[in-house]
């Protein structure tokens, strides 16, 4: 039987109070996400139950219990407090998916403190930015890349602690760097975790835009109702399962499901920080006897091309629920799963800003391949007219996907840019952003973003952020970025840019633009394909034109060009 058991049933009489009698939370409660993922669970008897089985490069290995957790968030939380960080500080926590990343995110929440999560690829400049905005008062972060950090230190004046996790202190440190062992320090068997409230803040995740600067999305500690019981109902996470959610948590999929949602039910839930490669995935599945397994359509779509053979040499038995996040999900990934896994893809769409699932198939309902699902219980769900921002009742006709505010993990504003977050919001509806129909039968269909953003591998990239790092290159003049689309990450960054006198068009200059920008930005952000212009088409008024060349990419109808420069 699964935890949600009927939807239908489930959507008639809702409310998240159905969460809070389950966590034993009442209005007014202090309640401390810290406390929920680990002291909690060793109060209800699991202290000695698996919390984390890490698995690092060359087959190393490492297991937590949730009283190990318990402890060691403890012991962190301490740490920091001793150095004199306190509630309401940015910590952000800037490391590989090791064990102090998902345990000290614990640390900084019992300490009352604000994590802030970044992706360990970002290079220095997609760190500084994100720093900058948060005025981050420590970063927890590896040798391995510390030096991104100490390139920024002159202009990060705020950041006042930086705090190694795999230093043994020998060598000279900078005087804002100290050193922090996990697994040796002196453990904290009683921490007094800080009396957080439903509304204090916990969690900052970076999210980009198509203009400006990433917006830092502020999430608080009541976002754990909904972790809590979408990873309940829609992972169907259940006491004996063996969890793995694929994600980094320096993305939010990572941290809600990865840690949150996992934790607060208790699951044990595995970690495998390597590269990607079918066969290490599939021989993961098998040792560890992964049960529920929580991916992204990406990964999905590089196991189908590593073709079905590769699946025979393991044995996947172990899986009972799969489910997928972060870009559409196409129908052929799912009934290619449903083949050679057993077990389709069940889709879910959620965004950093909403911070849990918001539309879903569960476990019961049949799956339409294609499909995202329906909303969850508790969420009201609206398709608007993009010209009125009136509701569309009838089926299959697109619009823009709304929600009302109020679910508990909602963001509460983009950090020190209210005037975004604002714009967020029309007639009392959350605009997301993306496009969908429903169908006659309720099922949702995405359509696409309503703006320039790239989705690739499902990891935004702003266009505007690579186009202002290619203005650095001494070669480049102009830039237009636009998303170009590709088999397996459905899209890529694809750069236009025109070139400065002096400078010669070629690949080797190419490939300088390239890395320069990996290493600027993150791999991630780096454009695949750089292609030489004489001019950028323009509007009369000097804006770039990114549509035309967005539609010359996917091989669309350029449509109105009246406004273009000549
Ligand atoms: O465009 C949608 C796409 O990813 C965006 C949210 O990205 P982010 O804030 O980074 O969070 C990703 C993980 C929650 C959405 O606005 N997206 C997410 N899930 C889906 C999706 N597009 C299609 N289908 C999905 N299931």
């Amino acid at each position: 039987m699964s935890n949600i058991g009927s939807y239908d049933e489930r959507i008639k009489d809702f409310d998240w109070s159905i969460a809070e009698k389950e966590l034993g939370y009442k209005q007014g409660d202090n309640i401390n996400i810290g406390w929920y993922c680990s002291d909690r669970i060793c109060e209800m008897g699991k202290a000695d139950k698996l919390a984390l089985i890490w698995e690092g490069l060359g087959g190393v290995e490492k297991r937590y219990t949730f009283n190990d957790v318990r402890v060691r968030s403890n012991t962190i939380a301490k740490y920091l407090q001793d150095l004199g960080i306190k509630d309401g500080d940015r910590v952000c926590l800037f490391m590989d998916k090791i064990p102090e990343l998902y345990i000290g995110f614990l640390g900084v929440l019992k300490l009352g403190a604000i994590a802030q999560p970044l992706f360990s690829a970002f290079g220095d400049e997609s760190l500084h930015v994100r720093l900058d905005n948060a005025e981050t008062t420590a970063i927890i972060t590896q040798r391995k890349h510390v030096s991104k950090v100490r390139k920024l230190l002159e202009r990060a004046p705020y950041l006042k602690h930086i705090i190694l996790v795999d230093h043994d202190g020998k060598k000279s440190l900078n005087d804002r760097e100290t050193f922090f062992n996990m697994d040796e320090a002196e453990p904290v068997e009683n921490f007094d975790v800080f009396p957080t409230k439903a509304n204090s803040p916990s969690v900052l995740h970076y999210t980009s835009g198509t203009t400006g600067q990433p917006k830092g999305v502020k999430h608080v500690h009541y976002s754990l109702i909904s972790q809590y019981l979408t990873a309940k109902w829609v992972l169907d996470i259940q006491e004996d399962d063996i969890y793995w959610c694929t994600a980094d948590p320096g993305w939010v999929t990572g941290t809600s499901y990865g840690i949150i949602g996992a934790w607060s039910n208790g699951a044990t839930q595995c970690v495998l920080d390597t590269g990607f490669s079918a066969e290490s995935w599939y021989a993961f599945v098998e040792k560890n006897k992964v049960s529920m397994w929580y991916s992204a359509p990406t990964a999905i779509r590089s196991l189908m091309k590593a073709g079905n053979d590769v699946v025979k040499k393991y044995d996947l038995s172990s899986l009972r629920h799969l489910a997928s996040v972060g870009e559409p999900l196409n129908a052929e990934a799912v009934i290619w799963s449903e083949k050679v896994l057993g077990l389709p893809f069940y889709d879910t769409f959620w965004q950093t800003e909403t911070g849990s699932m918001m539309i879903c198939n569960y476990p019961g309902m049949k799956v339409k391949p294609g499909s995202m699902g329906k909303p969850f219980p508790g969420i009201t769900a609206a398709i608007l007219d993009p010209d009125t921002f009136e509701e569309i009742k009838e089926p299959n006709k697109p619009g823009l996907i709304a929600f009302r505010p109020g679910w508990p993990a909602m963001m509460r504003m983009y950090w020190r840019n209210e005037e975004t977050y604002n714009k967020k919001f029309v007639n009392g509806w959350y605009l997301s952003g993306d496009r969908s129909t429903f169908d006659a039968d309720g099922y949702w269909w995405f359509v696409g973003r309503d703006d320039d953003v790239i989705n690739t591998g499902g990891h935004l990239v702003s266009p505007f952020e690579v186009e202002s790092a290619l203005l650095e290159h001494e070669a480049v003049a102009e830039s237009a970025v636009v998303a170009k689309p590709d088999e397996v990450n459905m899209e890529v960054v694809k750069a236009f840019v025109t070139l400065k006198p002096g400078f010669e068009a070629g690949e080797e200059l190419e490939l300088q633009i390239m890395n320069f920008i990996r290493k600027k930005l993150s791999p991630l952000a780096m454009p695949q394909e750089i292609e030489y212009m004489e001019t950028l088409p323009k509007t009369r008024s000097g804006k770039i034109m990114r549509r035309m060349l967005h539609a010359k990419e996917w091989g669309l109808e350029i449509g109105d060009t009246s406004t273009l420069e000549d």
